[in-house]
């Protein structure tokens, strides 16, 4: 999106709003919700497990066709019996103590997901914690790549909600961006 600025014509990108909540993943109304997957994208536990349960058997079945997905990458699919239209899977690192490329795979995850929204023309994308569950990233560090990733990607997304499904993360998410309204 472009903002006109005065007379002077000055045209700057300005990026999607942001928001954070503390809720389900699942429940959004949104173009695409994003599941923190696993590379069989063959459905697991966590945000996976409900976006699948959520979603229906529709889901792993079309899962199925698309061989996996490698960690940093993300694949679209419909969204089935989800209120959102698609979900962008995608893989996040584990957690091996930060000096494996964690963070470059991290910011993939955002940055490929911002990029399958735009495939499909997404204006509204939700994103899980990725990797900060049973991929055990720390929940400070990977907050400030999902925020520093997200702003700095060129898209033509206008929102990015970030879903807290506990406290910790939550409070991480407003210390960088302030309480929101
Ligand atoms: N809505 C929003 N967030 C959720 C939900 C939900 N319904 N359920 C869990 N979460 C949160 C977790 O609390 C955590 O903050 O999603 C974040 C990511 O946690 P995980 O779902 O465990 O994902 P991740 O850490 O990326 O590990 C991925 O776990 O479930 C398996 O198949 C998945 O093997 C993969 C691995």
């Amino acid at each position: 999106m472009w903002q006109y600025l005065g007379y002077t014509a000055r045209l700057r990108r300005i990026g999607p709003r942001l928001e954070v909540t503390l809720g389900d993943i699942t429940a959004e109304c949104v173009d695409a919700i994003v599941n923190a997957a696993n590379e069989t994208l063959l459905g697991g536990g966590g945000v996976d497990g409900a976006i699948h349960r959520a979603a229906g058997p529709e889901l792993l079945a079309h899962c199925r066709t698309l061989g996996g997905c490698p960690t940093g990458q993300a694949k679209i699919t419909p969204g089935f019996g989800l209120p959102a239209r698609s979900v962008i899977h995608t893989v996040g690192p584990i957690w091996h103590g930060g000096s494996h490329g964690e963070a470059e795979l991290l910011a993939s995850c955002y940055q490929e997901s911002l990029a399958r929204a735009d495939e499909v023309g997404a204006a509204s994308i939700a994103f899980p914690a990725i990797s900060t569950g049973v991929y055990s990233y720390p929940v400070a560090p990977a907050t400030q790549i999902a925020i520093d990733t997200v702003r700095s990607t060129s898209t033509k997304v206008e929102l990015v909600r970030f879903v807290c499904f506990n406290d910790e993360a939550l409070h991480a998410y407003r210390a960088i961006l302030g309480p929101m309204p």
